[in-house]
């Protein structure tokens, strides 16, 4: 089965405050897609778009499979979960005063992820090693890079086929975000992910991202108009990076 993401044309925003004007982005079958913007771009928001956690006013969001389309846009965050697409999301928003295995199980609430739990965490445990010696520690107490691992880690307990990312290099030291992004990198591949992630770390996401799209405000007409342009990288070790296309 191949799924692709695909959004098409969607205006989004909070109340009067449009953020996303006509945004089209496509993430295919075993790519990593990087969603790069700086601060307030809507990188977050069009991550929330495709969660079902922010509704569109116009536009549409599929998940293709085999041809097939399933209209995102009508479905709720948990329906979306159950299709196989998991969120890291921003600030890791863990369940600070519960231990780690706690907060691994509660990534695992959707019936169908029941049966995986064994091997999920089992997984969990073998991929971050850290989190098997604190699986009892309170995640809160946890540094910042072992909440983002656990974050991921929590994620990947739904059994997704697509996982989306939603900045994780944020507070992290260098060492720690490079770390971070090439976890990213080792489990999509052992684990035949597809990968949506925003990051504002342009270096460290072109390093692991087939290709990726650039959100930014544009300063005419509307105050949050976005703008997504499309830019495609050759291969991952490719450092410049060339616009092929773009869309309004
Ligand atoms: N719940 C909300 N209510 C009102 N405005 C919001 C809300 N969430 C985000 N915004 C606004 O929407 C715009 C886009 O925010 P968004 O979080 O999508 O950007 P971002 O690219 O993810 O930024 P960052 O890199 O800082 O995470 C910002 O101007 C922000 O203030
Ligand atoms: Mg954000």
């Amino acid at each position: 089965m191949a799924s692709r993401i695909v959004v098409e044309n969607v205006d989004a925003g909070y109340g009067a405050v449009r953020v996303l004007h006509g945004v089209s982005i496509e993430v295919r079958e075993g790519e990593t897609v990087a969603l790069l913007g700086t601060n307030g771009n809507g990188k977050s928001t069009l991550i929330k778009c495709i969660m079902g956690m922010v509704s569109p006013e116009a536009g549409r969001v599929f998940l293709e499979t085999d041809g097939v389309r399933v209209d995102l846009t009508r479905k709720s965050t948990e329906e979306i979960v159950s299709l196989g697409i998991a969120l890291v999301p921003e600030g890791r928003r863990l369940f600070p005063r519960l231990s780690v295995e706690e907060n691994l199980l509660l990534g695992a609430y959707r019936r169908s992820a029941r049966a995986d739990i064994t091997a999920n965490l089992a997984f969990a445990y073998d991929a971050f090693p850290v989190l098997r010696s604190r699986k009892g520690q309170l995640a809160g107490s946890m540094s910042g890079g072992e909440q983002q691992m656990l974050a991921v880690a929590r994620a990947l307990m739904s059994s997704p086929r697509i996982l989306l990312v939603d900045e994780p290099s944020v507070g992290l030291a260098p060492i720690l975000v490079s770390r971070v992004i090439g976890k990213i990198k080792e489990l999509k591949e052992r684990r035949h992910l597809t990968v949506l992630m925003a990051e504002q770390n342009f270096n460290q996401a072109t390093k692991i991202a087939d290709r990726g799209y650039i959100e930014r405000a544009g300063e005419e007409v509307l105050p949050r108009r976005v703008v997504a342009h499309a830019v495609h990288w050759r291969g991952p070790s490719s450092s410049k990076p060339h616009c092929s296309h773009a869309w309004k």
